[in-house]
Parts: C-alpha cells; sequence; structure tokens
C-alpha cells in the first residue's frame, strides 16, 4: 500500500523537548504509524547524546550493530563545522555546492553502512559523542539542519534534548516543529521559551503534543498553566506501562494503547 496523501511527504518533522520528555518514544511510535499507512520515512536520530539512541528503540538493535554515524559520510567531527561559528550550510566532502540546494539522493549517493533499512523505514544516525572531552556537538547539528535528501520520505527527526540546538539554529530547514511536553513545569517554561522562538523566526507549523498523560485532572493543570499556548496542542499522549516495559526489556517498542494516541495525532498533521 503506498499512500497517496501528498501532504507530508518531503516534509521534515522535528521532534524537540526537555530531555526525558517522550521524544524517541513519540518518534518511534510515529514513525510505525506513518509506516502502516503506506508512506515512506526517514528517522533522524539527531541526539547526540543518548548512545543507545533510536537504533535501540525502534530495531531493538545491540551497539554493534548500529549505523556509522551520518557525520563521518561528511568528513566527520573534524571537517564539520559548529553552525554557531560558521553558519555556513553542509557541504558533501568533495562538493561544494551547499546540500540544501542540491539534496542528498540516499540510494546513490550514501552506503549501506551509514543507515539501517527496515519495512519501509531508513534509520540514520547524526553522530555520537564517543570520546571524553571530544568537543562540541555542534557539528552534529549542522547534519541534522541540513541532511536534506530528495524524495517523498516523511522525515521525522528526533532533536538534542533541551532548547540550545535552537540557539543553533537547528530549526531552519523544518516544515513542522513538535514540541513534546511531560507533566513538569520544565516543559511548560520551554513552551513558552520555544513559542517566542517560533515568533521570532515566523514558524508557522508549531505543534504541542502532551506525554505520559495519567489523568484527566493533570492534563488540566497542564492546560492552565498553558495558558494561550493551549491552542498549539495538537495531541495527548497517555502514560502507557507498556513503553516503560519495552523500555527496560530493550525490546523494540511493542503494540501499545499509546500507539492510538499517536495516530490521531498523524492524522491531525495529515490535515
Ligand atoms: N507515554 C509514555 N508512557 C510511559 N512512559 C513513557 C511514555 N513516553 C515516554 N516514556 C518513558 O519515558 C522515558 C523517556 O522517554 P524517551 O527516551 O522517549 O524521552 P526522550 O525525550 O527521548 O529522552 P532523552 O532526552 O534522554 O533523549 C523512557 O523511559 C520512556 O520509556
Ligand atoms: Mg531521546
Amino acid at each position: 500500500m503506498t499512500n497517496n496523501n501528498n501532504t507530508l511527504k518531503g516534509k521534515r518533522i522535528l521532534i524537540s523537548g526537555k530531555g526525558g520528555s517522550g521524544k524517541s518514544t513519540i518518534t518511534s511510535l510515529m514513525a510505525k504509524t506513518f509506516q502502516k499507512k503506506g508512506y515512506k520515512i526517514l528517522v533522524l536520530d539527531g541526539d547526540a547524546s543518548n548512545p543507545r539512541g533510536l537504533t535501540g528503540l525502534m530495531f531493538g538493535l545491540e551497539e554493534k550493530n548500529f549505523p556509522r554515524a551520518l557525520i563521518d559520510f561528511f568528513g566527520g567531527i573534524g571537517k564539520v563545522t559548529c553552525p554557531v561559528d560558521d553558519p555556513s550550510p553542509l557541504t558533501r566532502i568533495n562538493d561544494n555546492i551547499p546540500v540544501p540546494e542540491k539534496k542528498i539522493e540516499i540510494s546513490k549517493e550514501i552506503p549501506n553502512e551509514y543507515f539501517i533499512e527496515k519495512d519501509g523505514i531508513i534509520l540514520f544516525q547524526a553522530g555520537k559523542i564517543k570520546k571524553y572531552g571530544q568537543g562540541c556537538d555542534g557539528p552534529v547539528e549542522k547534519v541534522v539542519r541540513d541532511f536534506i535528501v530528495k524524495g517523498d520520505y516523511v522525515n521525522l527527526i528526533d532533536a538534542p534534548a533541551g532548547i540550545e540546538h535552537f540557539g543553533r539554529g537547528i530549526s531552519k530547514n523544518v516544515n513542522i516543529l513538535l514540541l513534546v511536553l511531560d507533566p513538569t513545569l520544565e516543559s511548560i517554561s520551554i513552551a513558552k521559551r520555544v513559542n517566542e522562538f517560533c515568533d521570532d523566526i515566523g514558524m508557522k507549523n508549531f505543534g504541542i503534543i502532551l506525554n505520559k498523560i495519567e489523568k484527566e485532572e493533570i492534563k488540566n493543570q497542564m492546560l492552565e498553566k498553558l495558558g494561550e499556548l493551549k491552542d498549539k496542542i495538537i495531541g495527548v499522549i497517555r502514560y502507557d506501562p507498556k513503553i516503560v516495559e519495552s523500555a527496560l526489556d530493550g525490546t523494540s517498542l511493542v503494540e501499545s494503547n499509546a500507539q492510538n494516541d499517536v495516530k490521531m495525532i498523524v492524522e491531525k498533521l495529515e490535515k
């Protein structure tokens, strides 16, 4: 089955939020939902600081079976510059044309070792912190910002935790920004700050997802604290013990009730 809805094809969706709010879980659940709907999906693990990352979460793989870091394709951490020191776009090793201008053709350009392809989902990992003192992860964020591919893929990008990457302009090439909020005041204050960033850069497609919602009362408290921002909510995902179980087992995420909540979010995005 191929999906005929063109609204999201080729679009880049950034999933952002505070540490532990559920970005990676939601990215995985969204990828599976898109897959069931017949989309081609590209998932980019853009979080340098979580070693297990999406490859473990989505496919239950061990680190030795992970794909090679995408930053190596662009020459490694020594070649790619941090977008704050050098805002210029990402380029290939032997080609000065910026990637955002000349989009990457995955099948022609990128060797298999750099991604995992399974059941209609292609997964890349931008880069991981491997060595003590290796330096700023800005270069990895430039890869996340500018890794723009040809084709109909719905691009799901699991952003680094927090809001530092906004300071590095990661949201520049993003079509839809989703912010995941767990029930904490930290998440509420991040939402307010990110909303200001969106106003500043004219980003209209900004949606909030409330995650780990155990009961109506908690949801209502969050709505109250969000004030006007509650209009930006595009979905609410319940607290689901099945997610906790599979996170501890290290198995890939099993069917869960939260999947239904995510399906509703995807259907909203399609409209
Ligand atoms: N809806 C949910 N119900 C229950 N547990 C959840 C839910 N969403 C996420 N979790 C759990 O919360 C923890 C954090 O989730 P996850 O790793 O997806 O967050 P993250 O934002 O990607 O974190 P990090 O900032 O470390 O990358 C995990 O243990 C995950 O299993
Ligand atoms: Mg994560």
